[in-house]
């Protein structure tokens, strides 16, 4: 057994990229409308605005899209800009709010043609909540059942058309006939720091915070990818460039404040860092299992699994592997270990 040394840190959970109620004040500012104001994405932005014109053009409603990728990437700001250039409603609900059939008939008949409907963690949905899905999806009708025992009557409810759009940040927890039913499926990926750092331009002119070119370089290649916290890192950097800075963000006021938060030149911080020093120092660099990083560094798995690990394998870091998860010798040297050359899983074939 092996015993958590270490005590929870909320502070560090600052690089976390999940959404948190403190982000609410700025995120909804600066949340882009238009397909042309989001950055990066270049992929699913060209996709999406063909079948948007096309949709247009053709006078429909959008196929039904599911986005899908890490958390803070992008998905929710997506699905409102493509229900805003589509120029209809957007309603908005998630997987977990949905409890009953009866809670989404009643979303579902609320809703007028064209409209989009947006479920966020649709991989949280019930699978009884789904049923009721599949037809609505397919050929725009729901059953219900009104009443019990031998008096229950079934009733067919036409739906005007609508757009369904999932948000999910994991694909592979979706039954196989709710994936099926989407018609377009698109995957986001991590932000270059180029990108980031363009993002990060857009919000301080929103915001109005100073930052200087280099200055949101710094923030940006520290965000893990993550327009999320590339904005949560630009709002904390302005009361350290305020402070100490004369209010400009430049490239030391940023270092300066993100150091100070313990995220490092790569956006790592300290859970990061716990992670791949408890694999290395207890576990040779693995090959260890999920459900023994988690018990040994005090995290859930399902964090370990969508919100560090993504980030840790994209800079190529940290590798899956069929016998369990591996440190990189680019990982070894990032912490300042040497390479463990004693460890066969060390030399790469993977
Ligand atoms: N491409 C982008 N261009 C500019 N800003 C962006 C972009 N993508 C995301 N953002 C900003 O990042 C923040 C988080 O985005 P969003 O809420 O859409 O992420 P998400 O993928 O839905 O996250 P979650 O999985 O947690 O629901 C928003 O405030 C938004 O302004
Ligand atoms: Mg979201």
């Amino acid at each position: 057994m092996i015993e958590n040394e270490f005590e929870y840190d909320f502070e560090n959970r600052m690089s976390a990229p999940e959404y948190t109620p403190a982000d609410e004040e700025i995120e909804n500012s600066l949340r882009p409308k238009q397909l042309t104001d989001y950055v990066g994405q270049e992929k699913a932005k060209e996709n999406l605005s063909i079948y948007i014109k096309a949709a247009k053009q053709r006078g429909e409603p959008l196929d039904h899209v599911l986005f899908y990728g890490p958390p803070g990437l992008g998905k929710t700001t997506l699905a409102g800009i493509v229900a805003n250039e589509m120029g209809v409603n957007i309603r908005v609900t998630s997987g977990p709010a949905i409890e009953k059939q009866g809670d989404l008939v009643a979303i579902l008949s609320n809703l007028e043609q064209g409209d989009v409907l947006f479920i966020d963690e649709i991989h949280r949905l019930n699978r009884t909540v789904e049923e009721i899905l599949y037809p609505a999806m397919e050929d725009g009708k729901i059953d219900i059942i009104i009443g019990k025992g031998p008096s229950a009557r079934s009733y067919q409810l036409s739906l005007p058309k609508f757009t369904l759009i999932g948000a999910t940040t994991r694909a592979g927890q979706l039954s196989a006939p709710l994936r099926d039913r989407f018609g377009v499926i698109l995957r986001l990926e991590m932000y270059t720091p180029e990108e980031l750092s363009q993002i990060v331009k857009r919000s301080s002119k929103i915001l109005n915070i100073p930052v200087d070119d280099e200055g949101a370089y710094q923030i940006a290649s520290r965000s893990r990818g993550t327009p999320r916290i590339a904005n949560r890192l630009l709002k904390r950097s302005r009361d350290f460039a305020e402070v100490k800075y004369e209010g400009v963000i430049t490239a030391e006021a940023a270092a300066s404040a993100l150091n100070s938060m313990e995220i490092d030149e790569l956006g790592l911080d300290s859970i990061d860092r716990r992670l791949l020093t408890t694999m290395i120092k207890n576990y040779n660099g693995g090959p260890v299992g999920l459900e023994t990083i988690s018990a040994a560094i005090g995290e859930e798995s399902v964090t370990i699994e969508d919100v560090y690990e993504p980030y840790l394998m994209q800079i190529g870091f940290l590798a899956r592997t069929p016998r369990g998860r591996i440190v990189t010798p680019a990982g070894y040297k990032h912490l300042g270990f040497e390479n463990n050359t004693d460890n066969p899983q060390q030399s790469f074939d993977l």
